[in-house]
């Protein structure tokens, strides 16, 4: 199987390096994994004008939205790292997932939503300062996760599973626990 992992964070040394790199480590030998640095991608901002929802693709001239769109419907599964920026997905990330929403949705002639990567599956990772359970009861986090899950979730993918690190302003050590966890999940990215 091909996965595809987008990493949002800027920061080779950060967390969510370190957690997207635990859950790619746990994909068995044999399956194909890609990484992306989302950060270092050249891609124009998207001008709202819904004509991808028309033509299934978006019209501006070919940059990288269009080359990482690309892989994402070539691969079987995702593995998505953001940092938390203002209780969200980071901006590079957002982008990319702006420029590519026909990769993820089609609309019936009623303007209902449809899936189009539908029975993919997909981690999400992400990293932030504020301490558990502030992280989660103040939506830091959280909001990070559910804004990567809502895209993920028109899109059709089955989220396994969630790797989150809370608290990264007083320890950036990572328990073995949630290593353990991401492991863990890179494996049933690939079960059968
Ligand atoms: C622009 C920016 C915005 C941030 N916003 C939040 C936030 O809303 N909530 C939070 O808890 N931490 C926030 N942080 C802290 C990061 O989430 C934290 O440093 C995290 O560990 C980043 O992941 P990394 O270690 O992989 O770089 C922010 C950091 C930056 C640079």
């Amino acid at each position: 199987m091909k996965i595809l992992v987008l990493n949002g964070s800027p920061r080779n040394n950060g967390i969510v390096v370190s957690l997207l790199k635990a859950v790619s480590e746990g994909v068995p030998s044999g399956h194909e994994v890609e990484w992306v640095d989302v950060n270092k991608l050249v891609i124009k901002y998207c001008t709202g004008c819904m004509a991808c929802r028309d033509k299934g693709a978006c019209v501006l001239p070919e940059d990288d939205a269009h080359r990482v769109g690309r892989k994402i419907q070539d691969a079987d599964a995702l593995i998505v790292g953001t940092p938390t920026y203002w209780g969200n997905m980071c901006a590079p990330l957002k982008l990319l997932f702006e420029r590519n929403v026909p990769v993820f949705m089609g609309e019936s002639p009623r303007g209902i939503p449809e899936p189009r990567q539908k029975g993919k599956r997909a981690v999400i990772v992400t990293a932030c300062t504020t301490p558990w359970p502030f992280n989660f009861i103040l939506a830091e986090s959280r909001g990070a996760v559910n804004a990567v899950k809502e895209v993920l979730n028109y899109g059709g993918y089955g989220v396994l599973g969630t790797v989150v690190m809370p608290g990264t302003k007083k320890s950036r050590e990572i328990p073995a626990s949630l290593k353990t966890k991401a492991r863990r999940l890179g494996a049933k990215l690939v079960q059968g």
